[in-house]
């Protein structure tokens, strides 16, 4: 990919969307060279819609109620991120899993952020509070989180950016959760800026 570009970015997000907020804030200042295009959810209530809308960025609700059809919720969601010219796809709290059609599109260009430092504590099941508590009952003195792309498997592709977290003495599943999620928003910038900047090289789309 060139140098000096501006990425293109799709969401998926079901929920809150803080990491969403981040990107979309380092859009703004500059500081990411890149442009949010669209954001998907599955939720129609989700806090990531919200976020879209008064971003001003197009935000469009896809789940199975919108396409119970199997198959055709998959071909929606791509042809979304294809309308609105996405090059990177980015989860961000997106609870379902992708379909194959947009999964193959976009191969080796769609990113997930997860709260440990993988393969650690990843996989199925290893969801919101349960890897944080998970990390706590291993007694583990250092935590993080990691910017992968995604591939068929959960939490399995090629990680692309890590950050460390300390554990600290005393620390409960909300604490290092808080302090954890502060550290993702910086992570998942930091990623982006250096896939805009070619310093991490995506495949060809
Ligand atoms: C984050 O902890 C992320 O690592 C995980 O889902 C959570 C999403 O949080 N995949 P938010 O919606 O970005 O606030």
């Amino acid at each position: 990919m060139p140098t000096g570009r501006v990425l293109q970015l799709g969401f998926l997000a079901s929920h809150r969307g803080t990491n969403l907020q981040a990107i979309l804030d380092a859009c703004k200042t500059g500081r990411l060279q890149a442009r949010p295009r669209v954001i998907i959810s599955n939720n129609s209530d989700s806090g990531a819609l919200q976020r879209a809308r008064e971003a001003s960025v197009p935000a469009v609700h896809l789940s199975t109620y919108t396409h119970p059809e199997p198959g055709a919720l998959d071909g929606a969601i791509l042809a979304i991120l294809q309308a609105y010219g996405v090059e990177v796809v980015c989860l961000a709290g997106y609870m379902k899993r992708l379909g194959a059609r947009t999964l193959a599109a976009y191969r080796g260009r769609v990113l997930n952020i997860h709260p440990s430092l993988l393969p650690k504590f990843g996989g199925r099941g290893f969801y919101g509070e349960v890897v944080h508590r998970a990390v706590l009952a291993a007694g583990e003195r250092e935590t993080g989180a990691t910017v992968h792309l995604v591939d068929e498997e959960y939490d399995h592709g090629q990680v692309l950016d890590q950050i460390q977290v300390p554990v600290e003495p005393g620390d409960s599943v909300e604490t290092l959760s808080a302090r954890v999620l502060q550290q993702e928003h910086r992570l998942y910038v930091r990623t982006l800026q250096r896939i805009a900047s070619g310093e991490i090289e995506l495949q060809e789309l």
